[in-house]
């Protein structure tokens, strides 16, 4: 990150905050070396960062182009993705009667926290903002961050959905495609309970971050599907399968325990799948030169995605004109709950990585630059039910 400071703080407050996002934007690219990978991502980084198309309140349009693999002889080409498929068959669930819609949801009971107050370190923040929130106050905060975590969620759903889509109708795996089709179906049902909770229990849904709307443009308008494969089934539900992870074990709301504990069993079979079939395609179908193309890519959204939580909304909401820009960053970057978003998050995407070949000696030194090598030995999807998962988390409560 460029240290900002020195040039900017002799500028009013709205005009050093505009520079310090843009001093952002070129600090997160100027470290892309790869230039294909730079030029797969630049456009998407125009339109999320300096556009913001996500923001505009209109729906936003992404020319999708790729080529739809038919295959009429049927085969049974995957027995470990047909196995996913039956699994899946049957664990559809309807999120109309699984879930207990009646619990009464309030967020701003100190009882039944969303998040609980060690989330954020509010000592940490009046010393950093020289504001002192009320009690009162501070359950308001939390409750923002909730709302806006929970919202990004819904928005990565919403890609998770037509990535899904699109996906099915690429993949060359025959098991694959009918794997695919439940996958469809749970990413339909997660936009559902995910925009029913924050609609009737919330009531309010953040704006898209500015940082996964480049992702999911990114991968959208991709034309080769293992890409739109690597961002959605590995990068994103990798890391969406984290932050479930670690939002379930903190919260203490009924309602919402039970809707992550449904979903993350969903998700653990979509990453498992992402990594069966990128292991297969990138082992026997990638040139070399190829493989390193996916996996710059790969370390390029790792980086996007440990931006992605630096809540930029809230910081809108509660503090632009009081606080700088730059100082909400360092003080989010550092904020509790976060860095155990993080680490859950992390913990979960490097291993699957590793695994289906992305993470080869010539890259492992960025990866640990950025303190990220620590997850290098965990299990991979393929080795990690959702029960198991869950159980995990129950364990570590
Ligand atoms: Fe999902
Ligand atoms: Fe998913």
């Amino acid at each position: 990150m460029i240290d900002t400071t020195k040039l900017t703080h002799l500028l009013p407050p709205k005009m050093r905050d505009r520079v310090d996002a843009y001093l952002e934007i070129l600090s997160l690219f100027s470290h892309v070396r790869d230039p294909r990978v730079m030029a797969a991502m630049a456009p998407s980084g125009v339109r999320g960062l300096i556009f913001r198309r996500g923001k505009q309140g209109v729906p936003t349009k992404m020319p999708a182009s790729h080529a739809v693999h038919f295959d009429w002889t049927y085969p049974s080409d995957m027995p470990e993705m047909h196995a996913l498929y039956v699994r899946a068959k049957q664990g559809q669930w309807d999120g109309d009667t699984y879930l207990p819609w009646h619990t009464s949801v309030d967020p701003l009971n100190p009882e039944v926290p969303l998040l609980p107050a060690e989330f954020i370190d509010f000592e940490a923040m009046r010393t950093a903002f020289g504001i002192r929130l009320s009690a009162r106050e501070q359950q308001k905060f939390l409750y923002s961050m909730a709302t806006w975590t929970l919202s990004q969620f819904l928005h990565g759903e919403q890609g998770a959905l037509f990535a899904a889509a699109q996906v099915t109708e690429a993949v060359q795996f025959f098991d694959g495609k009918l794997y695919g089709a439940t996958q469809v179906m749970d990413e339909g049902r997660h936009v559902e309970v995910f925009h029913r909770y924050l609609d009737e229990k919330l009531h309010r849904v953040y704006q898209i971050n500015d940082n996964l709307f480049v992702i999911i443009d990114s991968l959208m308008t991709d034309s080769r599907w293992d890409m739109k494969f690597l961002g959605m089934q590995i990068m994103i539900e990798g890391l969406a399968l984290g932050a479930f992870g670690s939002l379930y074990k903190m919260t203490k709301e009924p309602l919402l325990r039970e809707l992550l504990k449904m979903v993350i069993q969903d998700e653990a079979r979509h990453v498992h799948y992402g990594v069966l079939a990128l292991r297969e395609h990138i082992a026997k179908e990638l040139s070399e030169s190829e493989r390193r193309e996916r996996e710059d890519w790969a370390f390029e959204v790792a980086l996007l995605m440990r931006n992605r939580f630096l809540a930029y909304e809230v910081y809108e909401e509660w503090f632009e004109g009081l606080v700088s820009r730059e100082t909400w960053r360092r003080f989010a970057s550092e904020v509790p709950g976060m860095q155990h978003f993080r680490q859950v998050m992390f913990s979960r995407l490097v291993p699957n990585l590793r695994e289906i070949g992305l993470m080869s000696p010539r890259i492992l030194s960025h990866y640990d630059k950025v303190g990220l090598m620590k997850y290098f030995g965990g299990q991979a999807a393929d080795r990690l039910s959702g029960e198991q998962y869950l159980r995990e988390l129950d364990l570590a409560a």
